[in-house]
């Protein structure tokens, strides 16, 4: 595995709305925090810093990406389980 990071930022208007941060691990690239801010949410944002983050760490040799969330945190499992149908993930476990 090629060891780099990322940190991502979202913005609109030159002002921020949204950011996302990997890290390589041993056990793979970790993608960690990602929030959008609550009046931008449900545009697509998180999605596409998250597309982003996938590229990158696939850009940079990273065959194993993943994830921990929140069990209860609704919104971010339904938002991995649609880059699952999207086809740029293949598992969810909850
Ligand atoms: C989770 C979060 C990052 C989503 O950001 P977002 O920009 O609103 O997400 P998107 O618009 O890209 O949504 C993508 C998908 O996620 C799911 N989703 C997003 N918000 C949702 C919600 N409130 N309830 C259920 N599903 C949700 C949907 O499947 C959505 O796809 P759709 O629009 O086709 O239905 C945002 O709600 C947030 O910042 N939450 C607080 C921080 C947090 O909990 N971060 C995750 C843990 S690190």
């Amino acid at each position: 595995m090629v060891k780099r990071s990322l940190e991502q930022f979202a913005s609109k208007d030159h002002e921020f709305i949204g950011y996302s941060n990997s890290s390589a691990t041993d056990e793979g690239f970790s993608t960690e925090m990602t929030g959008v801010l609550r009046a931008y949410r449900g545009g697509g944002v998180a999605t596409l810093l998250k597309l982003y983050g996938i590229q990158h760490a696939q850009m940079h040799g990273n065959g194993r990406l993943f994830t921990v969330n929140d069990a209860v945190n609704t919104a971010v499992l339904a938002l991995n389980q649609k880059l699952v149908h999207l086809g740029v993930s293949k598992t969810v476990n909850q």
